[in-house]
Order: C-alpha cells, then structure tokens, then sequence
C-alpha cells in the first residue's frame, strides 16, 4: 500500500471548482467499479442546480493541496440525495468522510434540506458503518440495482435533521482530521 506521510496537516472543506474536476474524476475512478461518466461532474459543477458539489483538501505544509475527497448532493425540495462521496484510498480511515459529509449536510440544510437519503451497495459495510453514524436507516432495497454485478442497493435515510442533530453536525465539522 502506498504509504503516506500524515501529519502535520490541515483538512478543509470547500466548493468544488473546475480546477478539482482531474482530481475529482480520479478519486471517482480508483473508488467505484462504475465511475461516473467523464463529463458528469462537469455537468453537475456547471449545469446541475440543484447540485451541492464539495471537496476535501489535504495540506501539508510546503507541498501543494491535494483534492482527496470529493462529495456530490442534490437538494430536491426537502431532500438532499447524496449522490456521491469518496476518500481517496490513501487518505481513508481519518475522518476526511465525517467532516465531509457533516459539512455538506449543513449546508444542504441551510438550503432547505429536512431529510436526507442515498443509494448503497448491500455490502458496502464501510460506508453503511459512516452513514450509521450519521443516524442514517435502511429503510429499503432495490435488487440488483448495481449494473456491473447485479447488487442490491440499500435505500438509507435520515428524517430528523433538528437543532440537536445540527449541532452534532457542527461539531463533527470541526473536528480537526489527518490527526493535525
Ligand atoms: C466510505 C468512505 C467514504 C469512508 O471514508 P473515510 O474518510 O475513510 O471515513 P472516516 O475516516 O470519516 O470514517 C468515519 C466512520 O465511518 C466508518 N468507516 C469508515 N471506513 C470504515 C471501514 N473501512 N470499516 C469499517 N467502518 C468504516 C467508521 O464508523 C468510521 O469511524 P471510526 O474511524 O471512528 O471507526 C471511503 O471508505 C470510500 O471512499 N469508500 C469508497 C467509495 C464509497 O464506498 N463511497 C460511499 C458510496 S455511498
């Protein structure tokens, strides 16, 4: 495994640019066994109003930042969907995912957001593990839903996203990551 050196380091949260999109689309690539389209994140960054495209960046000091998380929602009506998240493979395991989707939530909920949902493989259990922790459910299955391999997907929802679970989502925002 490619060994990284972590600390000390910063982990901060911003709105993806289209400067990130290389960064982005391989993050996607070495993440999902079916990356999105090469154009789709362009599309959501440019075209897709309803979209909320967020990225994690790592810096170190004297060394360039680094994009090494990436996260996609889409806020319809009441809804944020979250369509994508991914920690590049190197960068996993410290917290950059929590921050991530803790800060994309807020503001999905500054946007109107009351409940939150996504799509996930049935044995995807890391990620099922991450959104557990965000008090997300399962609250349903689509059957081979997954096209490369006929997996099911697992529907997960959060309905209760009031003061108290606001700010619990603050906090775990601003948890310093990368142990930095
Ligand atoms: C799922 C994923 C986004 C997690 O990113 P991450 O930055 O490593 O996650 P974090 O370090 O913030 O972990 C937060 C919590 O998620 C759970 N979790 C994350 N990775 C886990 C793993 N490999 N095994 C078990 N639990 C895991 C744990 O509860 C963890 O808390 P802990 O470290 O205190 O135990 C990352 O593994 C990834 O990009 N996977 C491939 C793409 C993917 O599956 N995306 C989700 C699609 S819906």
């Amino acid at each position: 495994m490619n060994q990284v050196s972590k600390p000390p380091a910063t982990v901060s949260i911003r709105y993806m640019r289209l400067s990130d999109l290389e960064q982005v689309q391989a993050i996607d690539r070495i993440s999902f066994s079916l990356p999105w389209p090469s154009n789709a994140f362009h599309y959501e960054l440019m075209e897709n109003k309803n979209s909320l495209p967020m990225i994690a960046e790592f810096d170190q000091s004297n060394e360039n930042k680094l994009v090494v998380a990436t996260i996609i929602l889409w806020i319809v009506m009441d809804e944020a969907h979250i369509a994508t998240l991914a920690v590049h493979p190197d960068y996993r395991r410290l917290g950059i995912a929590q921050k991530l989707l803790a800060t994309a939530l807020l503001e999905a909920i500054q946007k109107g957001a009351h409940q939150a949902t996504l799509e996930v493989r049935s044995g995807n259990q890391e990620a099922q593990s991450l959104y557990h922790r965000f008090g997300f459910k399962i609250v349903g299955r689509r059957p081979r839903y997954y096209k490369d391999n006929y997996e099911d997907a697992v529907i997960m929802t959060r309905n209760d996203m009031g003061q108290q679970y606001r700010d619990w989502l603050q906090i775990t925002a601003q948890i310093s990551t990368a142990r930095g």
